[in-house]
């Protein structure tokens, strides 16, 4: 949601950051409007298709959806191409920002039959406003108590048949009275390089300039699996490609300007390697628990959680284990350092 975030600009920024920033500038514009557009997520696409199929078929509004995954991955595009598909509006708001029950009950109470409604961060919905929704979700019903004391009594005002979709980087947060009101829930995963790739070519074209197959594989491989970073590299190898001179973007732009910002070959920047680097020299590789990482290496606990630690798993550079997180062999590989013995001990940590 773009309201709710104070775009802070300063030189510390990540270039590889997944949470929106000044660069995502032009996210609007680049969002794919249909299904058709939005690259890969096969399974959610499908799944989606056919739950959207059957509920026009009968006339119905979709069932309640939940879209849970690691930020930039395409939760808030897909609400608004659901909505389109759909033929229906949607409004938007985000967990924090709905402040008084009031707040939830007028939203609720204005939406026509088949509308959606988009919650984002619905994790971080307040208690006593979560409440509200139970009623709405189930018997779309909104259960208001007037009064106070001895006196108070309940009021039930129907509501229109809509459709609640919910997102969140942290599913595990959702109280479960909430998360088992969703009728579909959906995970969104990392996407690969080549979908990736894809995204960066689309993107140039919507953008109005070209770029060369290499280079948008070069951008692909270091953008974490995620089409967010994709957007912001393509934008700044567009910089540099321009100063050069080029009509397109090669891929020897896409490598300069790449290095140049300090994101190595798999789009790991300064934090990653710090992480990592703790890991392994200080912890001997692990394990080491969530807490004492995020005290070494100076970084929120839900920082490394959200945004470090998925796409490291999905390396294999690291590993959860019921005792900490630990190093595995390819972060020792790609960083040139020599295997410990105690590294099969560690896997075995996996077991238990
Ligand atoms: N499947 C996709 N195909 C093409 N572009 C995509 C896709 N998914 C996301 N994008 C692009 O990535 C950008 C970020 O996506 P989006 O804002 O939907 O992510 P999000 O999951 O809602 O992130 P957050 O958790 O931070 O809210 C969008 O501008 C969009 O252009
Ligand atoms: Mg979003």
């Amino acid at each position: 949601m773009i309201d709710e975030h104070v775009f802070i600009c300063d030189n510390e920024e990540r270039v590889v950051d997944v949470e929106r920033t000044v660069y995502d500038d032009v996210e609007n514009i680049l969002r794919p409007k249909s299904m058709d557009g939005y690259v890969g997520q096969e399974k959610v696409k499908d799944n989606l298709t056919i739950f959207m199929k059957a509920a026009k078929l009968r006339g119905e509004a979709l069932d309640h959806v939940l879209l849970y995954g690691p930020p930039g991955l395409g939760k808030t595009t897909l609400a608004h191409i659901i909505a389109a598909e759909m033929g229906t509006q949607i409004k938007i708001t985000s967990g924090p920002a709905i402040e008084k029950t009031g707040d939830l009950a007028a939203i609720l109470s204005n939406l026509n039959d088949g509308d959606v409604l988009f919650i984002d961060e619905i994790h971080r919905l307040r208690h006593n406003i979560e409440e509200i929704l139970y009623p709405a979700m189930e018997d779309f019903s909104l259960d208001l108590i007037l009064g106070k004391g001895p006196s108070a009594r309940t009021v039930q005002i129907p509501l229109k048949k809509f459709t609640l979709i919910g997102a969140t980087t942290k599913a595990g947060m959702l109280s479960s009275p909430l998360r088992d009101r969703f009728g579909v829930m959906l995970r969104l995963e990392l996407y690969s390089t080549e979908e990736l790739s894809e995204i960066a070519t689309r993107s140039a074209k919507t953008l109005g300039f070209e770029i060369d197959k290499q280079a948008s594989i070069e951008i692909a491989k270091r953008s974490r699996g995620t089409p967010r970073i994709v957007n912001r590299l393509l934008k700044r190898v567009r910089d540099f490609s321009s100063v050069l001179g080029h009509d397109q973007i090669l891929k020897s732009d896409a490598e300069l300007a790449l290095n140049r910002l300090d994101i190595d070959g798999l789009g790991l920047d300064a934090t990653d390697k710090n992480l990592i680097l703790s890991l392994i020299q200080k912890f001997g590789g692990g394990p080491v628990g969530l807490e004492t990482l995020s005290a070494t290496i100076n970084e929120d606990k839900d920082t490394i959680e959200d945004v470090y630690e998925p796409y490291l798993l999905q390396l294999g550079f690291i590993g959860r284990t019921p005792r900490g997180r630990v190093a595995l062999k390819r972060a020792y590989e790609h960083f040139g350092l020599p295997l410990p013995k105690s590294l099969d001990e560690q896997l075995t940590l996996f077991d238990t």
